[in-house]
Formats: structure tokens, sequence, C-alpha cells
């Protein structure tokens, strides 16, 4: 059983939205289960609806219901529900933050989360007004849900509005993926076995591929989607951590700012895109209506909330390149879609051919060495070596060296959002982006957009259900390598 955390109070704006409901109050269900919050910790909803605090606890427990399946428990959940609270609190609204003071009074001591699950826009003024009511206590922290800002000018003044209030010490950025069992098993692939280093780097490895798909359109979310896109989305953030995770050179220790320093700079070594060379090297799409897995889905252009103009992405497929010793002229694919065939995310690494073939080989699309990091829907570690095909001659085959990680270890493992808000109770920052790394990570991202935008670029139509427009084949194919779903 895990160990008892301290007790706290963890203060959720955007207390109905979709995020708190579906993950965090889930997640902080489950973290209650296994025994690591306290009795007297308490856990406040905040919005702007005016909700009774029994009302507050019976949509949790709706939701609860449907996200936690099997695993909810109507006892353990009565339990739990006494830890539950809610606030009707407007985000500009500074006299609201004073009722919360109020009922917040005497637990000055206790770890103090303030999660702030709404729009960026109102980080500032919910900062600002908490200073106000005297509610910043040293043991409180505040966590920044994603995306954080849309560009590198509206990210740094947020940032500076809310280090105007909180230390860089108590700020969590969150990117739920850092949070991800199969996340931090990539970084003890890297950092705790000495096997694959050698082989890190250029001259060894011919081209790395990221792939995080999914089969879900955009759901509830359309108008918040409309105006972000899959680059902002997914790219800026997740796929640029996982990026970053992959390319990182090894860290001095697991201090929180020793693995912050080296993923900024990966950040900061990539290429920058600019001008033609955003169309020659980024793919945007969006889907049409199509089916998956059989089941007729609406197109993009179709779905709620969504202007049926939009020019919006809801696929990108990206070469990017970092200019490091270890990496110069190895490409890094990167590509990410919504109602694509399946949910998948995956990090493959194809190594280098031999120098000097003996024996003959296999097909040419064939890569002979392939690490497969697959982080979902399964977590497995694939390597595929060559192996002699039986009978007469030398004949090489690919197989696999398979480790599925759910079978090995046998124990659930935990939800991102469960691991990442023990570590803000904890304390701990080593999951959570640093300033400079969303900044160098913007500033990557901005001239893509501003590349597509002075090109005027539509995304490519694709049909829900596939893996993305034509094109982003061509993109990789144009170097001379598939993705690994086409081999
Ligand atoms: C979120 C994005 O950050 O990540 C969503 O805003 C996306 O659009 C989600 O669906 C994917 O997360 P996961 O954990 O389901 O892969």
């Amino acid at each position: 059983m895990a160990a008892i955390l301290p007790t706290f109070d963890m203060l959720l704006f955007g207390g109905t939205g979709d995020l708190v409901t579906r993950k965090l109050l889930p997640a902080l269900y489950r973290r209650y289960v296994a025994g690591q919050v306290s009795e007297d910790s308490r856990i406040v909803g905040l919005a702007r609806s005016s909700l009774t605090r029994e009302d507050y606890v019976a949509q949790a427990e709706a939701a609860c219901r449907e996200f936690l399946g099997g695993e909810f428990d109507a006892e353990k959940w009565a339990n739990f529900s006494r830890l539950l609270g809610y606030g009707r609190v407007v985000a500009a609204a500074a006299e609201d933050y004073v009722q919360l003071a109020h009922a917040l009074q005497g637990r000055e001591k206790i770890i103090r989360v303030f999660f702030f699950s709404t729009a960026s826009t109102l980080f500032s003024a919910i900062s600002e007004n908490l200073a106000k009511a005297g509610l910043v206590t040293p043991l409180s922290r505040v966590v920044l849900e994603k995306p954080l800002g849309h560009d590198v000018e509206s990210a740094d003044l947020i940032n500076a509005q809310v280090g105007a209030i909180f230390s860089e010490r108590q700020i969590y950025r969150i990117d739920h993926y850092l949070g991800k069992e199969a996340v931090q098993n990539l970084m003890a692939l890297r950092f705790g076995n000495i096997l694959f280093e050698p082989l890190w780097r250029r001259g060894l490895i011919k081209h790395v591929q990221i792939t995080v798909a999914e089969e879900l359109g955009v759901e509830r979310r359309g108008q918040f989607y409309d105006m972000t896109g899959a680059l902002r989305d997914m790219v800026q953030n997740h796929l640029l951590q996982l990026l970053c995770i992959m390319a990182m050179e090894p860290p001095a220790s697991d201090d929180p700012d020793a693995v912050r320093d080296e993923k900024l700079k990966v950040l900061r070594a990539l290429r920058p895109l600019r001008d033609r060379e955003v169309l020659a090297k980024t793919v945007r799409g969006q889907y049409r209506a199509g089916s998956v897995h059989g089941v007729s889905v609406p197109g993009y252009l179709e779905e709620a909330d969504i202007d049926p103009d939009s020019t919006t992405e809801t696929f990108v497929a990206l070469k990017a390149e970092i200019d490091t010793w270890r990496w110069a002229g190895v490409p890094f694919y990167l590509r990410t879609g919504k109602r694509l065939q399946e949910r998948l995310t995956e990090l493959v690494v194809t190594f280098d051919d031999v120098p000097h073939p003996i024996f003959e080989t296999p097909p040419p699309s064939e890569a002979a060495n392939l690490l497969v990091i697959r982080l979902q829907p399964d977590e497995s570690i694939t390597l595929t070596v060559l192996a002699k095909n039986p009978g007469e001659g030398m004949r090489l085959k690919p197989v696999s060296l398979a480790l599925d990680l759910g079978e090995t270890f046998k124990t659930p493992s935990l939800d991102a959002y469960e691991r990442l808000l023990m570590d803000t109770v904890k304390g701990n920052l080593t999951l959570f982006m640093r300033r400079d790394e969303l900044d160098a990570a913007w500033r990557w991202i901005d001239p893509i957009i501003a590349g597509w935008q002075q090109y005027d670029e539509k995304p490519k139509s694709y049909i829900a259900g596939s893996w993305g427009p034509a094109a982003a084949s061509a993109l990789i194919g144009r170097d001379g390598f598939e993705w690994h779903d086409e081999l």
C-alpha cells in the first residue's frame, strides 16, 4: 500500500469541467482507496455554477461511476465523498475569493494545491484574486493545465503574471504524458540500462518515429479544439516532451532541474522550420466522415461547435531535426491525429544497417533492427532482430524479442493524473515543465503556424479511420522511409 501523504487541500478551478470530472476526481478517488489521502484532506470543486455541495457530490459520483466502471465501490465512495466540497467562484470576482478564504480559515498550515483547469486566459486573474484574498500561503502550489497560452507571447504573459504571485518552485505546469507509467519506463529503459546508450546516436540510428494516434474525435470540446488544433493541442506539449525524453542526454541525477535542464537543451537544439521549409517538412490534415472500427463517424466540419468552414488541423505529421553531435542527420518524424485507425502511442527507433552484409538480406523495406516502445493502448517493448530462417542457406528473417510490461508486472499502473496529483502534494517537480521549457517549445512551434498562415496552407482531408492524409506517407517516403504501420 502506498504511504499516506501529508494532509492537503486541493482546490479545483474549473470544478465542473471535463478534466476535473473525468480525470481528476476519479484519480483522487483511486488514491484515496489506495490509502494515500488522509481523512482530513479536502478536495473542493470551484466553478461559476450555483450548486450546493450535495449537487456537486452527486455530479462527481455520477462521473466517477461512469469513468471508474467496475472499480467504483459505493461504500468507499461514501467515505471519499466526505472530503469533497464545492464553492461558487467566478474567476474575475474578487469577492468570491473572500468567501473561499473564509471557508479555508484555520487551514493555512496545510499543503494547498490550486489546480487551474480553466482556459489559460483566466490564470492571471485567478492568481491575483487568490493573492488579494490572502489565500496564497508558503505551502501553496499551483498546477497549470495545458495548453498554456497559444503562442510564445501569450504564454510568456501568463507565466509572468502567475509568476508575480507564485515562485517558480510553486508552479507545476502539467503535461499528463509525463505522468504516464510508460513514459517513466522510457526513462528507465534509457537511463537504467547500459544496453542502448552506446547505440543511441547518429551513425547507429537511422531515424526515430513518434506516433500519438487517437480514435476519438473532438468529443465535447469542439469550441476549444477549433481554436487550438492538433499542433498546439498535442505537438507543442505531448509529442515534444516524448521527443525530449528520447533525445535528451543522460541527466546527472533525477533531481527535477537536472532532468529539465537536459530536456531544455533538446528543445533549444531543434532546428527551426521557417518559410517554405514549413511546407516541405510538415503536413496538416483534417478528417472527413468515415468509419472507425466499423462505426460511422461524422467529419470534423460536422462535429458540434465546429465552424463549418474551419481550417483547423486535426492531424499533423512533421520532420524534426536536432542540431547536436548526438543527433545531427537523424530525422525525428512526429505524427498525431484524431479519428485515426486505432489508438496507438508508439516510439520507433530504426537502427542502421550492418556496414557490410554477408548474408542474404531481408526485403529492403523491412528494417533489420527496430526498437518499438509502445505506450498505449498496451505497454510493451519489442526489439526486432534478424534470425536465420530454418532450412538451407543463410536467409535471415526479422523476429521479435518482446516484453509485455502489463503481463510482466501484473500490477495495475497508476493513471497519469494520479501520479501527477500526488507529486504536487509531495512537492516533486520532476514531471512538470519548467517555464523555459515551455518557452522553447513555443518558439519552435510558432514559426510553423506562421508558415502555414503565410502560404495559406489548408489542411489536407483524410478519411476518418485511416492513418491520415497520403501526404504524411510522402513526407517520410521522400527520405526513403515508411511509417511503422506501413511496413
Ligand atoms: C489532451 C488533449 O492533452 O490529450 C486531447 O487535449 C487528447 O485532445 C488527450 O485527446 C490524449 O490523451 P491520452 O492520455 O488519452 O492519450
